[in-house]
């Protein structure tokens, strides 16, 4: 007889808690969210303040000067530039349109002319016909916005010659909090989150891959020039629509905002998860 957690298809748990996250915010979607070019770049200008956290995950990750990296969903190349410096060759998937003109102008900024840009949801993505494998690295950093999350690290695994490295969220991130407080006073509904990395280990795990796990806070406050600008910042994402709907943000955002040397910062600090895996190794 199967037992419940043989039972348990954990693909249809993450594919079920993806949808319920998207009827419950349509347009909180992980790449619509980034299609502005403003957002993406306010994404870049975080990314700079917290640098720690890019510069560990590149020392982190086992790429030589001969690597060939994959980064997917490489948003404004926060990643993928560093990457590039350090690297052979990068191929950057990535689908939102500000995403990828951010990416594209750092790409100039920087004077990187060794990364590929394929401008694509992962699920999209034809190994054979859009990239160039095998690459030694494949990593997709906080970037799991997809349905099949299984037929994902498949793919990944295709395009992969040696390292596979995730990164995904543990317990309620800080906007997990933030809509949850705000999702009913604005839309009449509940917010429900996405699925976090206990699923994915699973899903992992049902695979045959065992990863590596490491666990960190990341502090990841983001800084504004005004109340006005951080209304305009929170607006897409709280899906304003009404003078009503602004007038509940603003007031969170009066209450929640802290004063710093002249700006206004909206604290947030959430607990994130490294998993990797040496592909002929562990699987
Ligand atoms: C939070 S950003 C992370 C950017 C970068 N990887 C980093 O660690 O700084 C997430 C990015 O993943 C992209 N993304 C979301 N779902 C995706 C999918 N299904 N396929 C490819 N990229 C996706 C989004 O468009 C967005 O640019």
């Amino acid at each position: 007889m199967q037992s419940i957690y043989e039972a348990i298809d954990w693909n249809e748990v993450w594919r079920s808690q993806m949808q319920r996250n998207k009827d419950s915010s349509p347009g909180r979607d992980c790449s619509r969210i980034w299609e502005s070019r403003e957002s993406a770049l306010r994404f870049w200008n975080m990314s700079q303040e917290n640098r720690n956290r890019v510069d560990k995950t590149i020392w982190s990750t086992d790429v030589t000067p001969e690597s060939r990296v994959l980064d997917i969903g490489a948003g404004p190349g926060t990643l993928a530039i560093p990457f590039a410096q350090k690297a052979a060759h990068v191929t950057a998937v990535e689908p939102a349109d500000g995403m990828v003109s951010v990416l594209k102008e750092k790409m100039d900024e920087y004077s990187v002319k060794n990364i590929d840009v394929v401008q694509k949801r992962w699920e999209e993505v034809s190994v054979k016909e859009d990239l160039q494998p095998p690459y030694d690295v494949v990593i997709a950093s906080f970037s799991l916005g997809m349905p099949d999350i299984r037929s994902a690290i498949e793919k990944m695994m295709m395009a992969s010659s040696k390292y596979i490295y995730l990164y995904h969220f543990a317990g309620p991130t800080s906007w997990d909090l933030q809509w949850k407080d705000l999702w009913q006073k604005l839309h009449g509904k509940e917010y429900q989150p996405g699925p976090k990395s206990d699923v994915l280990y699973n899903v992992l795990y049902q695979m045959g891959i065992y990863p590596n796990v490491k666990t960190f806070r990341l502090q990841h406050s983001q800084r504004y020039g005004s109340l006005e600008d951080a209304l305009k910042a929170l607006r897409p994402q709280a899906q304003i629509e009404t003078a009503e709907q602004a007038a509940v943000l603003q007031e969170y955002l009066q209450h929640t905002l802290k004063e710093e040397n002249g700006s206004l910062v909206l604290p947030a600090s959430s607990i994130r998860v490294k998993m990797w895996w040496e592909k002929d190794q562990l699987s």
